[in-house]
């Protein structure tokens, strides 16, 4: 983690807690528990979305590399799925670097370390860092003729879209005139379908959500007993977003080191959004930053699409 300033965090979770709207952000809580749990809820039933973009990646990928064109450095934010960057990979055949980002140090030398296994002929290039601040691109060998950001999981979705925005405006400077971005995004569709893939039947949604709680107590000296909260996940139509939260069972007194926290029974402390959105809307979205819509790539429910947007203000 780069928010390892155990003072920092503090502040950051008091100053979640402190608002009107309480909140503890899901993005702090990243170790090996959650990232497990992560990986089982990609492979739930009810699930669609890392399946869904997996076919579509799986069926396209060569048209996509086609058009991330010859003597791209491709970056990938967030660069733990694996599966569905090798798929790519596998079809660039004049890259010059690829260069995974990542908060987590030891999980970027991990991936990159298999990956020159795998690719020898492509220079891999990791980079530490958070996806929503600025950060310098590396310096290849062989200069590239244009970067281009990979950015799949839909992850763009758990920024409100102020933040999203913001992202887009950081990454176009980053990648300059010409610059791609291939973005996987979960698109607006029926709230049933969204609120299952959110409130699975066997609990691990729940499981990683509350997880929360649990590294409070570990990382912050909290005393929250998980027993006496729940999960809640529901669509908000009018914003287009999963609102994910821990739900008080009852009134209760919370310490966080010589932090008090007071619940109502009820009450509800915010852990995430995911936003849905149209491709459409996502287009336009990117278009205030200087990205005009190449190519859309969906799947034959339209629940999901990746996107290739290029920056040519
Ligand atoms: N990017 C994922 C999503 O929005 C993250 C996620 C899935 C998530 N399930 C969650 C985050 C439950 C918090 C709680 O779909």
């Amino acid at each position: 983690m780069l928010v390892d300033e155990p003072v920092q965090f503090l502040d950051d979770v008091i100053n979640g807690l402190n608002q009107e709207q309480k909140r503890l952000p899901c993005k702090y809580f990243y170790d090996a528990r959650v990232s497990r749990l992560f990986d089982e809820i990609c492979g739930l039933p009810e699930y669609y979305l890392t399946r869904t973009e997996q076919r579509i990646m799986d069926r396209h990928a060569e048209e996509m590399a086609a058009q991330l064109d010859a003597g791209v450095m491709l970056i990938e934010f967030g660069s733990g799925s694996s599966s569905k960057t090798r798929v790519l990979l596998d079809h660039l055949h004049d890259a010059v670097a690829y260069v995974p980002l990542d908060i987590s140090e030891s999980h970027l030398l991990k991936t990159s370390a298999d990956l020159r296994l795998e690719y020898p002929y492509l220079e891999i290039l990791p980079v530490v860092a958070d996806f929503t601040t600025r950060f310098e691109l590396p310096v290849s060998q062989i200069p590239p003729s244009h970067a281009a950001i990979y950015f799949p999981g839909s992850t763009v979705g758990n920024l409100e879209p102020d933040a999203a925005r913001d992202m887009l405006g950081t990454i176009a400077n980053i990648l300059g005139h010409d610059g791609g971005l291939l973005i996987g995004i979960d698109l607006q569709k029926s709230p049933e379908v969204i609120e299952a893939a959110y409130n699975d039947r066997q609990g691990i949604t729940s499981q990683f959500n509350l997880n929360v709680l649990h590294r409070v107590n570990q990382e912050l000296h909290g005393d929250f007993d998980i027993d006496q909260f729940r999960h809640v996940a529901y669509y908000n139509s009018n914003q287009h977003r999963v609102e994910i939260y821990v739900e008080s069972l009852k009134y209760q007194q919370i310490n966080i080191g010589d932090f008090e926290l007071g619940l109502g029974s009820g009450e509800r402390i915010l852990t995430e959004y995911s936003h849905k959105y149209t491709i459409d809307g996502f287009a336009a979205m990117a278009a205030e930053a200087g990205f005009s819509l190449h190519r859309a790539w969906t799947d034959e429910d339209e629940y999901f699409a990746v996107l290739h947007l290029v920056h040519e203000p």
